[in-house]
């Protein structure tokens, strides 16, 4: 898995905020020519070699995802009818639009991510969001974790759901935008490891995605189907 060493500003308005994770993650501000770095702006962008991501909550596809997000129906049924008073573990945060959608549908969301330059992008998500009662609500529940998510395997019980997202690595050619594209080339698939650790241990519901056609590893208790992605639900 490639990460981040560098975090960078252009414009001295930022360098407060650039500071703040410099410190927070052991990062060197403004080092030229790391093939790797976040750079910090009104819209930050994680560099890696020539290619580059953002990840915006206010424009684009998952701006659109958010202002609908009552309409989230294969995650409300995997995650059952008590959605809204939840504490939920994602083990694998990513970019934090599982995590946000899971907030503002009211859970209690613990976002774990182990690569600090996708954890950043996640928290500049959050700090560029509107001020609004209903964005500032759903801050207030999530948790920002950098973290690798086995460190949380013994305390998967305290949770009332554990979510695995792993990445997909399709046999079949899917669809892959730009931002799956850079992922698939920044980080490891590890495959089923997550879910193999996590499902050894106690838990009250284990939630994991899944390509739509893709053969689950051991048979859910339930299995919430959609046009291109499922949801496989275990319960203890
Ligand atoms: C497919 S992405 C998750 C996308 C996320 N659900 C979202 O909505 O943006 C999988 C993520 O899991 C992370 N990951 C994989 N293994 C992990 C581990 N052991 N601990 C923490 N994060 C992990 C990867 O770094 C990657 O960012």
């Amino acid at each position: 898995m490639s990460d981040i060493e560098t975090i960078n500003f252009v414009e001295e308005r930022y360098k407060k905020t650039a500071s703040h994770y410099a410190n927070k993650y052991e990062l060197n501000t403004n080092l030229p020519n790391t093939p790797c770095y976040v750079e910090i702006s009104d819209e930050s962008k994680l560099f890696f070699l020539d290619h580059s991501i953002s990840n915006s909550f206010v424009k684009g596809k998952f701006a659109s995802r958010i202002q609908k997000y009552q309409t989230e129906n294969l995650i409300k049924k995997a995650f059952g009818k008590n959605i809204s008073s939840m504490s939920i573990l994602d083990c694998t945060g990513g970019l934090g639009h599982d995590t946000f959608i899971l907030a503002l549908l009211g859970a209690n969301v613990t976002y774990v991510e182990q690569n600090k330059g996708l954890t950043i992008l996640f928290e500049e998500a959050l700090r560029c969001l509107p001020p609004t009662k209903y964005f500032i609500d759903a801050v207030k529940r999530i948790t920002v974790r950098q973290s690798d998510s086995r460190a949380f395997l013994e305390q998967a019980e305290h949770y009332d759901a554990i979510y695995i997202d792993p990445m997909f690595n399709s046999e079949k050619k899917l669809a892959r935008n730009k931002t799956m594209t850079f992922l698939d080339m920044y980080l490891d698939d590890h495959g089923n490891e997550l879910f193999d650790l996590f499902a050894a241990v106690n838990y009250k519901r284990l939630v994991v995605k899944k390509e739509g056609r893709a053969v689950s590893v051991k048979k859910p208790n339930l299995e919430i189907k959609g046009k291109s992605v499922k949801f496989d639900v275990y319960i203890k």
